[in-house]
């Protein structure tokens, strides 16, 4: 972490819990944490839970995200939900690419760049996943690959435009397997992704964008990782949807 950069922690949900329970757990984690003025707190709850927890949230100083959108301002597509949409129920941030996304629903660099694009333009931060596969580890393919779909989903943007973006680095070997990248491991591609946001763009976007890591993210684990220098937070599924871990994650301390 860069005292520079405000630490962020994402949950990302899936597709878990109910509205009762999205908003059973956000009560119990506010009587459970106190302030927590130095962090930011993120909860990407299934769409059916976002209106809900949009009041509690903000009183408690935390932000809403989506999981996911569509491209398009509106139209014939059926099933999907706009940025617009997503904007008027107070979402700050929606997730962009997850590998769920781009492994199991088809999703590309260039849709993955298209969701950007659409989130920013409808006043929103996206945050936008990137990540290898076990197969392009061991062939010695990460930074090309993580490279590859930073250019894809970035390229083009002003750095007026990129100024809110997050990226989260999500080794797809790491997700949900309980193996988590090391934080030697993770330290050395956000400094990869770092080189890249430089490259594209400028030394202020280099130093200011905040790049989460996620894959299996948990209590044991969050301090070690945030202490290292290029990672400002993490993105986090099976460890935040139990109001004890969470409460622990987002407590993390370094
Ligand atoms: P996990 O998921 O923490 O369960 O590994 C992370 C993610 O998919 O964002």
């Amino acid at each position: 972490m860069n005292p520079d950069r405000r630490p962020l922690i994402a949950a990302n949900w899936k597709m878990h819990k109910t509205l009762s329970e999205a908003v059973a757990f956000v009560e119990s984690i506010q009587k459970e944490t106190g302030p927590l003025a130095d962090r930011e707190v993120v909860i990407a709850p299934a769409f059916t839970a976002l209106h809900a927890l949009r009041e509690i949230l903000r009183q408690k100083g935390y932000s809403l995200a989506a999981q996911n959108c569509h491209w398009e301002e509106k139209g014939a597509f059926t099933g999907e939900v706009s940025p617009a949409m997503l904007k008027d129920l107070g979402c700050a941030y929606v997730i962009v690419g997850h590998s769920e996304r781009r492994q199991l629903f088809g999703e590309t660099d260039e849709t993955v760049r298209l969701k950007t694009t659409a989130v920013i333009k409808a006043g929103m931060d996206p945050i936008v996943c990137v990540g290898e596969v076990l197969a392009e580890r061991e062939r010695g393919q990460t930074f090309e690959v993580v490279r590859r779909q930073l250019e894809g989903a970035l390229r083009g943007f002003s750095p007026a435009q990129m100024a809110g973006v997050v990226v989260a680095y999500e080794p797809v070997w790491a997700i949900g397997t309980g193996k988590t990248a090391t934080p030697a491991q993770a330290q050395e591609v956000h400094a990869c992704i770092r080189a890249a946001l430089a490259a594209l763009f400028d030394k202020t976007i280099e130093n200011k964008i905040r790049i989460l890591y996620g894959g299996s993210v948990k209590p044991s684990n969050i301090d070690a990782l945030l202490s290292e220098q290029d990672i400002d937070g993490a993105l986090v599924g099976g460890a935040s949807l139990e109001v004890g871990s969470f409460k622990s994650l987002v407590q993390f301390t370094i």
